[in-house]
């Protein structure tokens, strides 16, 4: 989603702007922009579509010179991506400059009162209200006007504002929106996102709720919305800055399906210790993991799907109970829990608004939260009782791959230990699934190499209106996964269903020569799925099979098969999964459409 960098140092602030701001387009926006003071007044360039655009307007940045900017790319909320709601927002004499992430949900109100003060607004953003705001309560002290704006406004956001009276000043601010900042070799930086950063710094400050930073070239300082001074202390980011970067391949998505094998052993190598899954980071005892009364799994997109899965592995191998909901559906229904509910909360980027907020309600009701979270310090790793990280690294593609199946892996790791610990698992089952599970890499890594078969069939189905993934149980749960990666990649119409639900209303979708894909991975389940497989295909579908070595029987009903390797059944989703990526990125590499940064979408959602 939106993204924020801001520089204030002895080189020319415009490059470093915009080199920040393409660290962070995979976020996901639509227009662009940066403001810079000149030396006398703030000048800006903004403009709808890419940050290309942005380059070519502003000359890589020449014509904005000087050492004092902000910067930001704006995925729509309020007001349609044009050059004119693009961000930076200016107040009249445009002598304060804001860029903004998050929403002001009293934005209306705010601004109808501005209006009758005489403020003229030139945009539709919720923004523009905090640069004239700003304007209101400015009487010479930066740091008051910041903090008189953050008592009135409603909602969430992380901002970088420039005042040109104090040139030497940046500020930053943040509420539910994340914001980091930290120094360079020649002055400071902030940033919505580390990636952004990595070239310049790697001691980052988090910016918690409610903080004021003041930054200038040597030094910055941190306040309340007291304006109390705050001490804080920097956080080394590890990563490796090559894994943000493409290194050869055609697309950050591409890259990441192949980095898989890798995620997938850092999430669980570091955790299994003389045949037993460790995970320190729980808190948890073996007194609490025997009291666990119900699982609660809440995330949003691809995590959820993660979910969906582990509800089928922890109920059958554990034998927990466990409710799995969608993070905006949970936080307004008035959940039921307990003391002896476990929440997980499954999130990449540690920033869904909704998951965020989900976390937080779980809290208020007393439940004990988990995050299983891939950015290091982001917002949920820092407000869950607990954190289990999935090593998965930066992942830069907006459609998720490796940071779903480490996050799978996490999951299985959590339901082998829960079931081991509350004697459901014996030690010699655990031990042959952990063999199993160490086998997935390089398993994952043989259907990689498979890559071009899947690629040429996947050519057979660029101009496809619809296609249908159906599967049972965990497969239900692949193809959940396996549609959402094709849609929103390929911009083709796309659903998942229970294959049992296929015959009380889907079927009437199905025509001659609709690609069904069945997912069937479940032994029990084999004959149940080859008769939903029997009823579409009569109906003129083209059946495509994924399924285990060995079940040939398939053939009978499908047309095209795509087998995987032999695993335990609570982890075939890790393998299945596989060939539907790769059908996914080759549909959207054949129609040419921006596979890294699809239309509409955002890496990382920090509005509700
Ligand atoms: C966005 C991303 C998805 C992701 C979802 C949840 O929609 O495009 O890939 O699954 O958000 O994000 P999270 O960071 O919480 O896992």
């Amino acid at each position: 989603m939106c993204g924020i960098v801001g520089y204030i140092g002895n080189r020319q602030a415009a490059p470093i702007l915009l080199d920040g701001l393409s660290k962070l387009e995979y976020r996901g926006y639509d227009s662009a922009g940066i403001a810079v003071y000149n030396g006398e007044k703030i000048d800006m360039v903004k403009a709808r579509g890419r940050l290309k655009v942005l380059g070519e307007l502003s000359h890589g940045g020449e014509i904005l010179p000087g050492t004092v900017g902000i910067g930001h790319t704006r995925w729509a909320t309020h007001g349609s991506p044009s050059d004119k709601n693009a961000h930076p927002h200016f107040n009249k004499d445009s002598s304060i400059v804001v860029v903004h992430n998050g929403i002001i949900e009293n934005y209306l109100k705010l601004k109808k009162k501005l209006e009758r003060k005489g403020y003229e607004f030139v945009s539709e953003t919720d923004t523009e209200v905090i640069a004239h705001l700003l304007d209101y309560y400015y009487t010479g002290n930066p740091l008051q006007a910041v903090t008189k704006i953050m008592h009135r406004m409603e909602g969430s956001y992380a901002l970088g504002i420039i005042f040109r009276d104090h040139p030497d000043e940046v500020y930053a601010v943040r509420k539910d929106s994340p914001l980091i900042v930290g120094h360079t070799d020649d002055g400071s930086i902030i940033a919505s996102d580390v990636p952004a950063v990595l070239k310049y710094t790697r001691n980052v400050y988090f910016i918690e709720n409610e903080e004021i930073v003041r930054l200038t070239r040597e030094d910055m300082e941190f306040f309340t919305v007291d304006e109390e001074p705050i001490e804080k202390t920097p956080v080394k980011i590890d990563w490796d800055i090559n894994a943000a970067e493409k290194g050869g391949y055609e697309h950050f998505m591409l890259k990441e399906m192949y980095e898989q094998p890798k995620a997938i052993t850092d999430t669980f190598s570091p955790r299994i210790k003389n045949g037993k899954i460790v995970i320190e980071e729980l808190g948890m005892s073996e007194e609490d993991i025997q009291s666990i009364r119900k699982i609660m799994i809440v995330a949003c997109g691809s995590a959820y799907h993660t979910g969906v899965t582990s509800k089928y592995i922890f109920e059958d191998l554990a034998r927990i109970p466990v409710e799995v909901d969608l993070a905006s559906e949970f936080r307004y229904r008035n959940p039921i829990l307990d003391a002896g509910t476990l929440v997980l909360v499954i999130s990449q980027s540690g920033e869904t608004a909704d998951t965020l907020a989900a976390l937080r309600e779980s809290k208020k009701r007393g439940a004990r939260v988990l995050g299983i979270v891939n950015v290091v310090g982001s917002s949920i790793a820092r407000e869950a009782d607990n954190v289990m990280y999935t090593w998965a690294g930066p992942e830069i593609a907006v459609a998720t791959t490796k940071a779903y199946s480490a996050q799978l892996i996490a999951l299985y790791l959590l339901a082998m230990k829960f079931a081991n610990i509350r004697g459901i698992l014996p030690d010699e089952g655990l031990s042959r699934m952990l063999e199993e599970l160490r086998a997935l890499p390089c398993q994952v890594e043989m259907l990689l190499n498979n890559k071009e078969r899947i690629q040429r069939f996947a050519n057979r189905y660029l101009a496809a209106k619809d296609i249908f993934f159906i599967g049972r149980g965990i497969d239900y749960a692949i193809s959940l996964e396996g549609s959402l990666k094709l849609k929103e990649i390929s911009y083709i119409h796309s659903e998942a269903y229970a294959a049992g639900e296929l015959k009380h209303g889907t079927i009437s979708l199905v025509e001659k020569g609709t690609l069904v894909a069945s997912v069937l991975t479940q032994r029990e389940l084999y004959k149940k799925m080859i008769s939903n497989m029997e009823e579409v295909r009569t109906r003129g579908a083209f059946v495509l099979a994924v399924t285990n070595e060995g079940n040939t029987e398939v053939e009978r009903v499908a047309d095209y098969v795509i087998y995987i390797p032999e695993t335990n059944k609570y982890f075939t989703n890790s393998l299945a999964i596989i060939p539907l990526q790769l059908f996914g990125y080759y549909i959207s590499v054949g129609r040419g459409c921006d596979v890294d940064k699809p239309r509409n979408l955002a890496k990382s959602v920090t509005v509700e």
